[in-house]
């Protein structure tokens, strides 16, 4: 089956084209994906007014770049981000996708955004997917989730952030630091040149008995801990002299690495998990790869590759390859975008 997919749920514009064989094989044939993060620093955060806008100007751009035919003559299916995301952002998508399969009398499938997220472990290990089942961890700016994947599109959810997802944490460090938007990035390159047990910020509701977790409190006692020590608003005097931002950097992201493992080997240990699936913006995070790979050994855990970590069309469109096998299409006059879209 070959999909178009679409994605804008947040501030990524992208279009992709992805043929599957069954459910476990994925051939990435076209993924293009439109950044506006420079257009959101800016503001320091992403604006949905401004990222719809940037959906519009840019989406039949995409397609056209993309090759997609003028009639989607070769085209099988239309997946498209139904939510969850921000509903002015969503709804450029929709309505784009909504556009062509009636034009072109296509099935349209509507796909959560998280399940696309875990779909994209699966693009990256098409020789030897996970097994179910299969505990996914999926940290992204909007999200913190751990569930069970029982089977293809059946889920159980273990525990959700109770404020700040991770991502959100990383954005939000970095403000108080004075670093650009997204944060995650910029955290994890300023950590390499500092010592990851100088600064010892809590790891919220690492003991706790339930899968939830809490970044607020973290981000709080980076913020107090910057009030009472400026100094390390400035770099590290020099790279054996500790004290600057390099530091905060690398005990910070210590502390969401940490919460992040130890919870995932619980939910392993809870659930009899046969693999693991780390998906998300943050899974880009290679000190949270590092780490989940060597305390989880042997269970073997997926990560997608590094290009489809954050939010893309590829994972849209290998999630509705998934649906489309079940027959799961919405008829395109009665379908909306819903911002609160849930897996389980
Ligand atoms: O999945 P994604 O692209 O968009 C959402 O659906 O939210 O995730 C974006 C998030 C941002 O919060 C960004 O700071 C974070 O992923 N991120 C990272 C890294 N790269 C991106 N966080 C930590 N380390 C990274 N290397
Ligand atoms: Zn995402």
């Amino acid at each position: 089956m070959r999909l178009l997919g679409l994605e804008t749920s947040c501030d990524e514009t992208s279009v992709a084209i992805v043929s599957s064989d069954g459910l476990r094989s994925f051939v990435v044939e076209k993924s293009l994906i439109a950044s506006q993060a420079a257009k959101h620093a800016e503001y320091g955060g992403v604006v949905p007014e401004v990222a719809a806008r940037c959906h519009v100007n840019v989406v039949f751009p995409l397609l056209e770049a993309a090759g997609v035919s003028h009639d989607g003559a070769d085209i099988d299916a239309i997946a498209v981000t139904a939510g969850p995301g921000l509903v002015p952002a969503l709804r450029i998508g929709v309505e784009a996708a909504k556009t062509l399969a009636f034009a072109w009398k296509k099935p349209l499938v509507a796909v959560n955004h998280m399940e696309g997220h875990i779909a994209s472990a699966f693009i990256a290990a098409v020789e030897t997917p996970p097994e179910f089942p299969a505990v996914c961890l999926l940290v992204s700016g909007g999200h913190t989730e751990l569930l069970l994947m029982k089977n293809f599109c059946e889920y159980e959810l273990l525990g959700r952030t109770r404020d700040d997802a991770a991502g959100e944490a990383f954005d939000k460090v970095a403000k108080l630091l004075d670093l650009p938007y997204p944060g995650g990035p910029q955290i994890s390159k300023h950590a390499l040149e500092g010592k990851r047990g100088a600064i010892d910020f809590p790891r919220p509701m690492l003991d706790s008995k339930d899968f939830d977790f809490s970044f607020s409190g973290l981000k709080t006692a980076v913020a107090v801990y910057l009030k009472t020590h400026p100094e390390s608003l400035s770099p590290n005097p020099s790279p054996n002299v500790g004290g600057g931002i390099e530091d905060v950097c690398a005990s910070f992201e210590q502390a969401v690495v940490d919460v992040l493992v130890e919870k995932t080997i619980k939910a392993v240990a809870k659930t009899n998990a046969k693999s693991v699936i780390v998906s998300g913006g943050v899974s880009a995070n290679l000190l949270l790869r590092e780490e989940m790979k060597n305390k989880l050994s042997p269970l073997p855990v997926f990560f997608p590759s590094l290009e489809f970590t954050g939010d893309n069309a590829a994972m849209i469109a290998a999630a509705g390859a998934w649906r489309a096998e079940r027959k799961e299409f919405i008829d395109p006059l009665k379908f909306e975008a819903d911002p609160n879209l849930r897996l389980a």
